[in-house]
């Protein structure tokens, strides 16, 4: 983990209305793996915002890192406000990455949980592993599938669900996953991110066919190194820092009924132009 400071080559839409995509340069010696974050300070010359924000690194090619983020509130509006050239405070690469586990893989998205997993479709599609992986998105509405071509260009398969219908199969991610995890023959490992009701859901159908899943705990975050403990994740080891021993958890270790469902994600109402 090391404090650094990058400069910003791109931020802009990426989708209508709310999603952004920041390119960032960073020091050559800068590495980072699937599942890490970075600790954004939003404003430089002020102390408002006070907390650095948290954003899954979602590529990271030569010394270039790009993040996806959605405008919620103050933080997120602010930053997409930056321009190409502002220099930017990051910490990290921070947090444990997603393990490298042999076999066939599914990786399962809801909303933009996607970011950070297309780090790691990247990753695996790099290897000889991506003829046995695939993806699976879940989302709300088509509008929200905006990383579809990211994950497309990798040459993983990749399956979409949408709750409304408008794009590929009309339900819950989770009920995608049900179908393809029986068509995939062996045990595998499932990785995910995303909301927790769906994580949670995830986790019993991971288990039911016998596979090792690995989730990301996005949960608020404050510090993010280890100092806070606002980030407590409720396992069967106890409470663990989300920041230091995760984001990325064993599914089975994580006691589902003591996690608050992710809080309403909806930007209207924020004065966001
Ligand atoms: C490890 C990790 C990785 C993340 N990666 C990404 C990413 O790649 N892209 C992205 O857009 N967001 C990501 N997030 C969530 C992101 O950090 C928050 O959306 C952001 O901090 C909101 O800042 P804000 O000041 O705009 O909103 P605030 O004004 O702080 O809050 C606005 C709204 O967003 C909600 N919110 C705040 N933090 C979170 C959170 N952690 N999860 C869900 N809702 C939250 C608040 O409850 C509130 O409703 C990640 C979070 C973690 C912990
Ligand atoms: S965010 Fe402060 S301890 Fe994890």
């Amino acid at each position: 983990m090391m404090l650094e400071t990058g400069k910003i080559r791109e931020n802009h839409k990426a989708a209508l209305p709310y999603y952004y995509r920041m390119v960032i340069e960073v020091p050559e010696h800068f590495q980072a793996l699937p599942g890490q974050f970075l600790q954004i300070q939003i404003e430089s010359k002020t102390t408002d915002p006070l907390l650095r924000r948290p954003f899954s690194i979602a590529g990271l090619s030569r010394n270039r890192v790009t993040v996806f983020y959605q405008v919620k509130g103050k933080g997120t509006i602010l930053l997409s406000r930056l321009q190409a050239g502002d220099s930017i405070s990051l910490l990290g690469p921070l947090g444990k990455p997603y393990p490298a586990v042999p076999g066939p893989k599914i990786i399962l998205a809801g909303g933009l949980g996607a970011a950070g997993l297309l780090f790691l479709a990247k990753n695996l599609s790099l290897g000889s592993q991506n003829k046995k992986s695939v993806v699976l998105l879940g989302c709300k509405t088509k509008e929200d599938l905006f990383l579809l071509d990211n994950f497309q260009d990798l040459g993983i398969p990749t399956y979409c669900a949408t709750e409304d219908g408008s794009f590929g199969f009309k339900g819950l991610a989770t009920s995608l996953l049900t179908q393809k995890i029986k068509k995939i023959p062996g045990k595998g490992t499932l990785y995910a991110c995303g909301p927790n009701p769906m994580l949670a859901m995830a986790g019993k159908i991971a288990a039911k066919h016998g596979w090792s899943a690995y989730f990301s705990m996005e949960t608020m975050m404050a510090c993010g190194i280890g100092l806070c403990r606002g980030c407590a994740v409720a396992t069967i080891n106890g409470y663990r820092l989300a920041c230091v021993d995760g984001p990325v958890f064993p599914a089975e270790e994580i006691i589902w009924g003591k996690l608050p469902p992710h809080p309403p994600l909806s930007p209207k109402g924020r004065g966001l132009k």
